[in-house]
């Protein structure tokens, strides 16, 4: 190999695209600098390969957005020249090799190609979607189903998932909140951090491990009444506070990659920011890995209405800050020329193809461009006994238990006959959920299954669909039509409810309501299935509710009337067993809501962590505070909430101290006590409310949390540690810090049912 001599303002250029980085300390040991290897294979680039560094393209056949470039033939042409970084949506080791080879057979400097994908609850094994998942509170576990998704998706060839979203998510009417931990910044921080260990591990060279995204850089989840793709109109303070933490967490501990979001804010949409994606992400927090914009967005500019043109697009995207463009060919059509007329500068390419060539040396693909595709491996791994297994885990923790009148959960061994009802009961594809990967359609172990595997055989049970509530949907980007209006079968389903002692009815929403492009305005069972569940309880009201879905869902009736409910979500591979055996009492719920559920779909977004206002509720006559007039105040169930089949009561807090200063901390005590008859699982929660401070401040905020496990009758003290990062926030001063005051200190099982103290924090 020639190695042509490098240019004195080559050099120049290069060191000082480097110095504008302000390079912090990166926690995660996956991540590291590969300086030297990167600058001499720069050095050999031409404009146009580095700017091939910059361009990404899906497969023509599993798209994820709407195909502008759907030529393969020219695709592969460019690929051999050497002008694609990178693909997403190719999968399978046969596919990942075939492409892999014309990057490193024809094109001229061999350069290996990163192949992305959204493994965002798992490649083919479905884990619970990560709501769900939130729902376990249980990070460890979280970590192990990332660990897993990424033994699954190398083995079949991808080393790059577009996942964890951060997105605080606020609005159940938003599809895309199924693909969040909810709505809390704390509880998405921890999780963010919990995923990316487990997908990028210690070593990102180890093909067990794969390059983690964090997306969608920023804003998206505070989209304007939850409608897809719409602005976003937040302030500075929310920006700083509730939205950015986690981004925040995950850059300064080395993720390898960053994805803008299709939303604008105040204006500029994410991907032309340089705001967001230059000073705070890469200078302020000193991001060294990529930015990848998100499908098209920056052809979306155009639309957005702030590029004139494709290559105005390129433009202002690049200049912002976004280094890879995921599909909108604004990059390879245009950079080249952007450069020459000066309107971009050559050392932005350089800092863009810096970043994205160290990631190809993290993931050592440099040594070895196929080291992703052994087909024995693929074999072997995706779908194992192994991942199941992780997969039946996980969904049980993930289930929560919502309401439980008379214990008539779990069932009882005397009950001899089951009615299991509703559209969602035999269904095998619903519980994949949305953002399904390689998912095989209808491979889910349904409820009937997985209570035919598990009741006891003396047991009779009778299955009735209903209603079909939804058609079509049966895929990423095919509309659906919700309100089926057939009710001709309601009446068979109500006969064997009558016949039955028990009934357990499957209702909800399909797999395909929530996720991308899924907003709904109405978040209420759809179609007949309210019909279904009144004309049942009418003829036999010993139901217990199974819902299933990837928002939460204003199910006010139901939780009126129906003793049992019982919140599944959409749970994975191996929902049917684990939901059996929560319904059959061999495993003990535990799972907590990580989002507030509404009493009526017109209350979103509600959050627990809301400000005071001017006009909390003072008075109970008087009508003149902040409220709906025609809706009971707060929540249907609220953040943190989900019962047990035994019972937990807290002690009150005790403090060693009731104040504390800088560089100090003050521990909080307390009893928890399993007051039931069985052994369970408690997530204890910690929140402070900071009671005068610069700003308004939400009236709790969640700070700490611990699930434990307690025997019948146990008592466990635990201790929770407070220092100043604990009340730190974006302040007045536009600087993230801490102000001396009084603070409010809650602990208990929920965001509604805490224990209280107080303490001080001094500043002299
Ligand atoms: C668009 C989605 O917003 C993003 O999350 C996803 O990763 C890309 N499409 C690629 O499929």
């Amino acid at each position: 190999m020639t190695f042509p001599k490098l240019h004195l303002v080559h050099i120049l250029l290069l060191i000082l695209s480097f110095s504008t980085m302000k390079v912090k300390s990166q926690n995660n040991k996956a991540s590291k600098n590969h300086k030297h290897q990167v600058d001499s294979l720069l050095n050999k680039m031409t404009l146009k390969e580095k700017v091939g560094q910059m361009v990404q393209y899906s497969g023509g056949w599993d798209l994820t957005g709407p195909a502008k470039s759907k030529n393969n033939k020219l695709k592969k042409e460019q690929i051999s020249n050497g002008l694609v970084g990178s693909m997403l949506n190719v999968t399978s080791v046969e596919q990942v090799r075939e492409a892999q080879k014309l990057a490193i057979k024809k094109s001229r400097l061999k350069i290996p190609m990163l192949f992305g994908y959204d493994v965002i609850h798992g490649y083919q094994t479905m884990f619970p979607v990560p709501l769900a998942e939130a729902a376990s509170w249980n990070l460890e576990l979280m970590k192990k189903t990332a660990e897993a998704s990424a033994e699954e998706a190398t083995a079949a060839g991808i080393n790059w998932t577009f996942a964890p979203m951060v997105d605080i998510s606020q609005d159940a009417r938003w599809g895309r909140i199924m693909e969040s931990a909810g709505e809390d910044p704390y509880l998405n921080t921890q999780v963010a951090l919990a995923k990316m260990n487990g997908y990028q591990g210690d070593d990102l060279s180890d093909p067990q491990t794969m390059a983690a995204t964090a997306k969608h850089f920023a804003g998206y989840g505070f989209i304007i009444g939850g409608r897809e793709y719409n602005s976003v109109n937040i302030g500075e303070f929310e920006l700083h506070n509730t939205i950015l933490p986690p981004f925040k967490a995950l850059a300064i501990n080395g993720v390898a990659t960053f994805m803008n979001s299709f939303s604008d804010m105040d204006g500029i949409p994410a991907t032309a920011s340089h705001r967001l994606q230059t000073e705070i992400l890469k200078e302020k927090w000193g991001f060294n890995g990529f930015i990848v914009s998100d499908w098209d967005s920056i052809g979306e500019l155009e639309e957005h209405g702030v590029a004139e043109n494709s290559a105005d697009a390129a433009r202002i995207a690049v200049n912002a800050g976004n280094d890879m463009d995921m599909q909108s060919n604004a990059y390879a059509e245009h950079l080249v020329k952007l450069v020459q007329d000066g309107k971009v500068s050559e050392k932005r390419i350089n800092d863009a193809v810096s970043r994205i060539l160290n990631q190809k040396f993290q993931l050592g693909l440099f040594d070895d461009p196929y080291k992703y595709c052994d087909t024995t491996r693929e074999q072997e791994v995706v779908y194992s006994k192994k991942l199941q297994k992780l997969a039946y885990e996980a969904a049980l923790e993930s289930i929560v238990l919502l309401k439980n009148d008379d214990q008539i959960l779990p069932i009882a061994n005397e009950k001899k006959s089951i009615a299991l009802i509703g559209p969602l009961a035999d269904d095998k594809n619903t519980p994949l959920g949305n953002w399904r990967g390689r998912a095989k359609k209808n491979s889910a172990v349904s409820v009937l299954e997985g209570l035919k595997n598990k009741l006891p055989k003396t047991t009779e049970l009778t299955y009735h669909k209903g209603v079909d509530f939804i058609k079509g949907g049966e895929s990423f980007m095919t509309p659906l039509q919700i309100n089926q209006k057939d009710d001709s079968k309601i009446q068979e389903a109500v006969e064997i409810a009558k016949n039955n002692d028990q009934v357990i009815l499957v209702v909800g929403e399909s797999a395909f309501q929530s996720g991308e492009g899924r907003s709904q305005a109405d978040i209420s069972l759809p179609g007949l299935q309210k019909q279904l569940v009144k004309s049942v309880y009418q003829a036999n009201p010993n139901i217990i509710m199974v819902l299933m879905n990837g928002r939460p869902m204003d199910i006010s009736w139901s939780a009126d009337h129906i003793p049992a409910i019982l919140e599944t979500w959409h749970l994975g591979s191996q929902a049917g067993n684990a939901i059996a055996d929560v319904l059959l009492g061999n495993y003990n719920p535990s799972g907590k809501l990580p989002v507030t559920f509404p009493r009526n779909s017109a209350q979103e977004p509600l959050y627990y962590n809301h400000k005071n206002t001017g006009r909390p509720k003072a008075n109970a006559n008087e009508v003149i505070y902040s409220h709906y007039n025609d809706v009971k105040d707060g929540p249907l169930f609220p953040f943190g909430f989900g019962l047990s089949y035994t019972s937990f009561e807290y002690g009150d807090i005790s403090l060693n101290k009731d104040s504390f200063f800088k560089g100090g901390e003050i521990i909080a005590e307390i009893n928890i006590t399993n007051t039931g008859k069985r052994k369970g699982e408690e997530v204890v929660q910690l929140y402070i409310r900071d009671l005068v401070a610069s700003i308004t401040r939400p009236v709790k905020e969640l700070k700490d949390f611990k699930k434990i496990k307690l025997n019948a009758g146990e008592t466990k003290t635990l201790q929770f540690s407070i220092t100043e990062k604990d009340i730190e926030f974006y302040t007045i001063n536009r600087k993230w810090e801490s102000e001396p005051g009084e603070f409010k200190l809650m602990i208990g099982g929920h965001s509604k049912d805490l224990k209280t103290a107080s303490f001080n924090f001094t500043t002299d």
